[in-house]
């Protein structure tokens, strides 16, 4: 497997490992990252995901291309697209807060990986890009749409239409990285530590309601948000006790 999940306490990382190919991603390192989601999304022990990867020379240098350069137009759009798109949705709706430790290179699905996650640690001399342009397709893994929410506009076409990187600097003066550390990942680690003094579900809430007022499967989040409010109320109980017991509920309205 080469997206490994690895646990230090209440703390998980989610490491890409294909260093001698820049971590580029394939379609197998995908299903090992949705497996690895699923997992997360359910361990109510889990408090904090870091997303890293191996090697200095890059987080990830996006889209295996050899890999998706095979395929025929169908099956590109289909298995690599859509369903990319579904693990990177996962990623980003995750209920538990994500980190993304950047260094090296981190282009195309490198930079949609990290947009995904809901805060950034970047090494001083990352570089961030979408050459996709460079290869004949565009930006397919919410490089158009996420990063739109993340990014002013003008950068993002500086990116995805001129082919400009985006240094460290510039990240952090954009807000698109919280910090600038010789040692990204014992930044993120820190963070991620102080984060545990906070409560569990008060978190998981703001990050739901952020992306509600962004987007981010907005009408989801909102039922699942009253979801979880109409299921705390006494009502409720009495509303699944009088169904068992086959009688009329009374509610109290509490
Ligand atoms: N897909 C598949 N393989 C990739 C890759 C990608 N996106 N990016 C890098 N690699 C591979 C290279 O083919 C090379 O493999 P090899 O040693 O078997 O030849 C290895 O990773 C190292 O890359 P290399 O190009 O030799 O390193 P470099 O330091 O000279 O250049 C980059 C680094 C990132 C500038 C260059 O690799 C690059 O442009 N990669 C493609 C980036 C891209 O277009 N991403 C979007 C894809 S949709």
């Amino acid at each position: 497997m080469t997206i490994h999940l690895t646990r230090d306490g209440a703390i998980a990382e989610i490491r890409l490992d294909n260093p001698t190919k820049l971590n580029a991603l394939t379609l197998d390192m995908m299903a090992a990252l949705a497996d690895h989601l699923d997992a997360l999304d359910r361990d109510a022990s889990v408090r904090a995901v870091l997303v890293t990867a191996e090697g200095e020379r890059a987080f990830c240098a996006g889209a295996d291309i050899t890999a998706w350069g095979a395929l025929d137009a169908a099956s590109f759009a289909r298995d690599w697209i859509r369903d990319g798109h579904r693990m990177f949705d996962r990623l980003a709706r995750l209920s538990k807060p994500t980190i993304a430790v950047l260094q090296g290179h981190a282009l195309g699905g490198g930079l949609e990986l990290a947009a995904a996650c809901d805060l950034r640690v970047i090494a001083p001399a990352a570089r961030l890009a979408l050459p996709e342009t460079g290869v004949g397709i565009v930006p397919g893994w919410s490089g158009t749409q996420r990063l739109m929410r993340l990014l002013p506009e003008p950068v993002v076409k500086e990116m995805a239409i001129f082919g400009r990187r985006l240094s460290a600097e510039r990240a952090l003066a954009l807000g698109f990285v919280a910090e600038i550390a010789p040692d990204p990942r014992a930044a993120a680690l820190a963070i991620a530590a102080r984060l545990l003094e906070t409560s569990p579900r008060a978190t998981e809430i703001a990050k739901y309601m952020i992306h509600a007022g962004q987007g981010e499967d907005g009408p989801a989040m909102i039922e699942a948000l009253a979801a979880g409010m109409a299921a705390a109320t006494a009502d409720k109980a009495e509303g699944v006790a009088a169904f068992r017991a086959k009688r009329k509920p009374q509610f109290g309205g509490a």
